[in-house]
């Protein structure tokens, strides 16, 4: 039985989705007028930047797909160059969310349209993102990364754990479990 690699990816992958499904329920409050807390949608943008993006993704930039670069898989037109585009894109959509949270905050009133574009092409992105990692990318890991590379991989996992905060993950579960306390009040 080879050394897990993929397990911790998978369990961070279970707390983005809780966060996606929040930012679909909540926005589809939004349109609906029945749902006002623009707060949110920053807060929603701290968590991708810092919790998905900063911290998850780095963890399969620097580690995982590095690993799977250095043992035979193709930089380019592969599934690793999909997956870096995909993090690329999700970029985009999230500068659009905290834009037009910003402006609402400050006083627009127009910004429900932009925001619901954003916001549904990040969680639509970003569920098929992590579908294809738990299904194809991560069980591809787990077959082909030979044992020896495997230890100074959970090791540079646990040095990017160590990087960040001690209650860095608590933090963030702890503002999704409010957010979901809220949504089904
Ligand atoms: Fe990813
Ligand atoms: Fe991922």
């Amino acid at each position: 039985m080879k050394t897990d690699v993929t397990q911790v990816m998978v369990a961070e992958h279970e707390l983005i989705l809780r966060m996606i499904a929040l930012v679909e329920t909540n926005t589809r409050r939004l349109e609906e007028g029945r749902f006002s807390n623009w707060q949110f949608y920053l807060d929603a943008v701290d968590f991708i930047r810092n919790y998905a993006d900063r911290f998850h993704h780095a963890k399969e930039e620097a580690t995982l797909f590095t690993a799977l670069v250095a043992n035979g898989m193709p930089e380019q037109n592969s599934p690793v160059a999909a997956m870096l585009m995909e993090h690329e894109q999700g970029r985009a959509f999230v500068r659009g969310m905290e834009e037009a949270a910003q402006k609402t905050l400050a006083g627009a009133s127009d910004q429900v349209a932009v925001l619901a574009e954003n916001a549904y092409g990040y969680a639509e992105l970003l569920r098929n993102h992590i579908e294809k990692e738990n299904s194809i990318l991560y069980p591809l890991s787990e077959r082909v990364l030979p044992e020896e590379v495997r230890p100074a991989m959970l090791e540079a996992y646990r040095q990017a754990e160590a990087a960040v905060a001690e209650d860095f993950s608590d933090h963030y579960r702890r503002m999704v479990e409010g957010y979901e306390a809220e949504a089904a009040a």
